[in-house]
């Protein structure tokens, strides 16, 4: 327990009362002598490295909105944090555990899609996944898309709050890009739309992240018109078959293409079969062309001949079979975009990330000293994930929205590494630290930009009880830039008690240590 008996119990009869339809209690309010709890608690608890001493008291899963203005109200008055969880992926678990007595706000039956074809915006609930809101629009449309991200299971409660980077950004730009209205519940409990809102604190949950500012229910986003075929390949070269000058030219390209091209790099060491056993890194470009295989030949042609891409390795698809086969087989049923399960689908349970940004190519030396490294790791060494910018995301100033990765941004890499038993986190986080330390030289400098939504408890947490601006500041400026300044005058003015917080919140200036 994480709370004394009678205020667990207080706390309990306050939720009780405070729900709207006494005869769905059961349905709302976990605890941990309800059979449902621990299925609840694990079933989106999406990294098994994370664990903390504490449980969370109650577990809550709001059917509607006065459910959580009840949640926050009797959390706020008993003096529990809450965590806020949508799809259970946060990188560092911070929508799942706490050191402080706290209760979970579980967003799995807020999942409505409510979609306008007319027009072409759609009211999207944060418990949905993106898999299920592809699905959806895909039902009405095949001509419109929504530009989010790339896994299926990942929630929209903290994907759009944190950013969203999807193979439809360098056309339509990131999901925040493309916000257009939302529906938040403040510390007190009101209900807030972007009218009501104010412009600042709209301006500040796309990508400044939800948890400091307050429970976001639902999003309104544009739908984007998509051509009923687009193209994508997988092509896959070792170092043997001339990697390393294939990634140096990308460098060089990856930005500036058609907008309508993301080129995405997935770099992993492996031992060769025809090495004979021997360690090489594997480099898959994995595409979406939002057009034609005609077209992309050609552009590919005048752009990137050197990757000797023909009609044979690519296909034409809908965009949502895109969507699909970029985690499923070809020919998988459409349906399993509707799967929430990321255990079964990843196949791991522990892990850690890390990002940084890219300015200028690295060189092919500092190429070939990394390939070195991922090629010395033993049997698990770090993936790397090279994703290009530009194009769209390029036109937003730095300042249009908390996340500031925009103009002069060649590329972002994230760095990662999935395992299979507890004792083998130590050397695993060991390992991808190391590569993260080799880098340093090449990558982006003061500060040493990280994307937010791959979220990275190793570049700084709040202090304990009150959290100081200074300390915030080490971990937020890398995040949001020079946004993190005004995204504390936003939080000041809306969250000034600091309700709403966890080890990488936004501090308010009351609290200044
Ligand atoms: P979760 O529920 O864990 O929430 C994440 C954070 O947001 C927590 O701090 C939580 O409290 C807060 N939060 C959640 N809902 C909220 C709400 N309604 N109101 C206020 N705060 C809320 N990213 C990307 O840009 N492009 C991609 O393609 C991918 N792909 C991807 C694949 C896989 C397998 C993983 C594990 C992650 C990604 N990501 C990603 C990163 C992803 O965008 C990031 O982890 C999101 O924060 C996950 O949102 P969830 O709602 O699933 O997480």
């Amino acid at each position: 327990w994480a709370t004394s008996a009678s205020s667990h119990d207080d706390f309990l009869e306050c939720l009780s009362h405070h729900t709207v339809n006494s005869s769905s209690i059961s349905q709302v309010i976990h605890t941990p002598n309800n059979s449902s709890y621990s299925t609840i608690l694990n079933s989106f608890s999406t990294n098994l490295r994370l664990t903390s001493k504490l449980k969370p008291s109650i577990i809550i899963t709001p059917l509607n909105e006065s459910d959580v203005q009840a949640a926050i109200y009797c959390s706020k008055i008993h003096d529990l944090q809450i965590r806020i969880r949508s799809g259970g992926h946060d990188y560092e678990g911070l929508s799942y555990i706490s050191d402080t007595p706290f209760v979970i706000i579980d967003l799995r039956n807020l999942r409505s899609i409510s979609i306008d074809t007319e027009n072409k915006t759609a009211w999207i609930q944060s418990g949905a996944i993106l898999g299920e809101v592809y699905y959806r629009v895909a039902e009405k449309s095949k001509k419109l898309a929504v530009a989010a991200g790339v896994c299926p299971t990942v929630g929209v409660g903290g994907h759009f709050s944190g950013g969203g980077y999807s193979m439809l950004s360098r056309k339509f730009g990131i999901a925040v890009d493309n916000i257009i209205d939302a529906k938040l519940i403040d510390a007190n409990g009101k209900i807030h739309d972007r009218e009501s809102m104010g412009e600042d604190l709209f301006w500040a949950i796309r990508g400044g992240g939800g948890t400091s500012f307050g429970l976001i229910v639902s999003w309104k986003v544009k739908l984007l018109d998509i051509p009923e075929k687009v193209t994508i390949f997988n092509v896959t070269r070792t170092l043997e078959q001339n990697a390393t000058q294939l990634v140096y030219k990308w460098q060089h390209i990856a930005d500036k293409v058609d907008n309508n091209l993301v080129l995405r790099l997935s770099l992993t060491s492996r031992k060769s079969p025809v090495l004979r056993g021997k360690r090489t890194v594997y480099v898959s470009f994995t595409t979406l062309y939002v057009g034609g295989v005609n077209e992309l030949l050609r552009k590919m042609k005048k752009s990137f001949p050197e990757l000797g891409l023909v009609k044979e390795d690519c296909i034409e698809v809908s965009w949502i079979e895109s969507v699909l086969y970029s985690w499923f087989p070809v020919g998988t049923s459409l349906d399993a975009l509707l799967d929430r399960k990321i255990k079964d689908l990843a196949g791991y349970v522990y892990f850690k990330r890390k990002s940084d940004y890219v300015k200028h190519p690295i060189s092919i030396d500092g190429l070939e000293g990394l390939w070195k490294l991922m090629n010395q790791q033993g049997q698990s060494p770090p993936d790397l994930m090279f994703t290009p910018y530009g194009g769209k995301i390029s036109d937003f100033s730095e300042s249009e929205t908390p996340f500031p990765h925009r103009a002069g941004n060649i590329y972002q890499i994230q760095y990662g590494l999935n395992w299979q038993k507890r004792k083998d986190s130590p050397k695993n986080i060991a390992r991808i630290r190391k590569i993260y330390r080799y880098m340093t030289k090449y990558v982006s400098k003061s500060p040493r930009a990280a994307y937010f939504n791959y979220r990275d408890l190793d570049l700084g947490v709040n202090n304990k009880g009150n959290t100081s601006y200074a300390q915030a500041k080490m971990w937020g400026e890398k995040y949001f830039k020079n946004n993190f300044d005004r995204l504390v005058k936003v939080k000041t003015k809306f969250d000034p008690t600091n309700f709403f917080r966890n080890e990488q919140s936004i501090p308010p200036l009351l609290s200044y240590a």
